[in-house]
């Protein structure tokens, strides 16, 4: 199966709610999407809920959710996704992803995503679970990548897990390029043959994002600061294996004025740009 590619392109920004009044201000879209967690936006009334429709009004949405769980062995919350459900078609958002991971148990939240043990009875699992949500929200969903710090008794590889779980889901990935490249350092293995092994077909968009340099061999993935340089080297090895595909700036603490938030993004769109022009080249 090929995921029908996303009708959106270009470069997006995370809307996070100190950006709003500068946002509005704006007298054009500044960015080709804009992305939410619809747990922050989704059952919000009054003030929030007209300014999420302004919002909605002018720009295409993705939305990245927080708090699904698909890994856990947890019920899936089923109201939580009729609501959500309720929530794309009423705003016509283009596309739902959630993180690779889990994040409750014990009938409990945890504040962290925790990574599945690569293995085949997790895949079995969380397939199910992923399909299971493709079948209630009537649409295909994306899963992404996450970060992570131990390594568990893992019987596959990270990219076999990976692939493995999107074929059996039939589901899209969402590729974020800042935890390919802060498992390769943590994790010792070669961030472009990582890349090279991802389902290109699959892929839906990407993400990028700051991380924190703790030393050499350790990376913390912060989305707290500018991208840095070898992760924009990693995004242009993307876009040489999967095509160019939506890419968002993942910007979740420290949130600069909007300006240097924009300015950053553009950088994306440079890196697409120069993408293009050494496509036509070698054509
Ligand atoms: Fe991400």
């Amino acid at each position: 199966m090929s995921l029908e590619s996303l009708p959106v392109s270009g470069v997006g920004i995370g809307l996070r709610r100190s950006m709003v009044k500068e946002l509005q201000q704006k007298d054009h879209p500044v960015a080709d999407f804009l992305e939410v967690a619809p747990e922050n936006w989704m059952n919000l009334g009054g003030r929030r809920g007209v300014q999420f429709e302004w919002f909605a009004e002018r720009y295409p949405f993705m939305c990245h959710g927080l708090s699904l769980s698909i890994g856990s062995l947890e019920p899936l919350d089923r109201e939580f996704l009729l609501s959500l459900k309720l929530f794309l078609r009423r705003f016509n958002i283009l596309h739902y992803s959630e993180h690779l991971s889990y994040c409750s148990g014990d009938g409990g939240h945890l504040y962290d995503l925790i990574p599945l043990p690569f293995t085949d009875e997790a895949i079995k699992h969380v397939a199910e679970r992923v399909r299971q949500v493709q079948d209630i929200l009537e649409q295909k969903i994306s899963v992404e990548n996450v970060s992570y710090y131990t390594s568990v008794d893992n019987k596959l590889s990270e990219a076999e897990f990976i692939r493995a779980v999107v074929e059996e889901s039939d589901c899209g990935l969402l590729l974020d390029v800042n935890n390919i490249y802060v498992n390769s350092i943590n994790h010792r293995y070669d961030a472009e043959s990582f890349l090279k092994g991802m389902p290109a077909e699959r892929v839906t968009y990407f993400h990028v994002a700051g991380h924190y340099d703790e030393a050499d061999d350790l990376k913390i993935d912060t989305h707290g600061s500018a991208v840095k340089d070898p992760v924009w080297e990693l995004l242009a090895q993307a876009y040489q294996h999967c095509g160019i595909k939506p890419t968002l700036l993942e910007r979740d603490f420290n949130i600069p004025p909007l300006d240097e938030v924009l300015a950053e993004s553009n950088i994306i769109r440079q890196v697409q740009r120069r993408h293009n022009s050494s496509s036509r080249v070698a054509a």
